[in-house]
């Protein structure tokens, strides 16, 4: 997750500036600093364990993301496009609240339960972030996208 969280921060500023719909544009503006958070927290918790902070690659949320990237690239109407760069990024925040769920389940497991705790604000900022891109599309992008 350490590595995810820093290929989304890297990828975030270009879905910033694709999204045209306002509500959109600011929600991954607000996630982009929650994720910054959230590589402090790992931060914390790899301080916690006493292990070095470090990034071991994950090729699933790198297939995500070129996924994401491409779908943006073949996209052309800017409604139509709010809506795939939606759905590209409601696969990320599902990929994270499965990480973080397991990682919390495996910190508790082992005893470390303030690390669990710090992972457990992240989880729920990944699931409000999944909460508000399903409304966003619901009522008004997918609805745009469609006429
Ligand atoms: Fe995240």
């Amino acid at each position: 997750v350490y590595y995810a969280e820093k290929r989304i921060l890297s990828a975030l500023p270009k879905m910033i500036d694709k999204a045209s719909e306002s509500e959109l544009k600011q929600g991954f503006e607000t996630h982009f600093r929650e994720t910054e958070h959230q590589v402090d927290r790992l931060d914390d918790v790899f301080q916690k364990l006493g292990v070095e902070s470090k990034s071991v690659s994950c090729p699933a949320i790198d297939g995500i993301i070129e996924e994401a990237e491409d779908i943006a690239g073949d996209v052309s109407d800017k409604n139509v496009l709010d809506a795939a760069l939606i759905a590209a990024a409601q696969a990320v925040e599902h990929y994270e609240i499965a990480r973080y769920g397991t990682l919390i389940a495996w910190a508790k497991q082992l005893g470390y339960n303030d690390s669990a705790n710090i992972l457990a604000e992240t989880l729920a900022e990944e699931k409000q972030t999944n909460q508000k891109l399903t409304n966003l599309a619901e009522k008004r992008i997918n609805l745009q996208a469609a006429e």
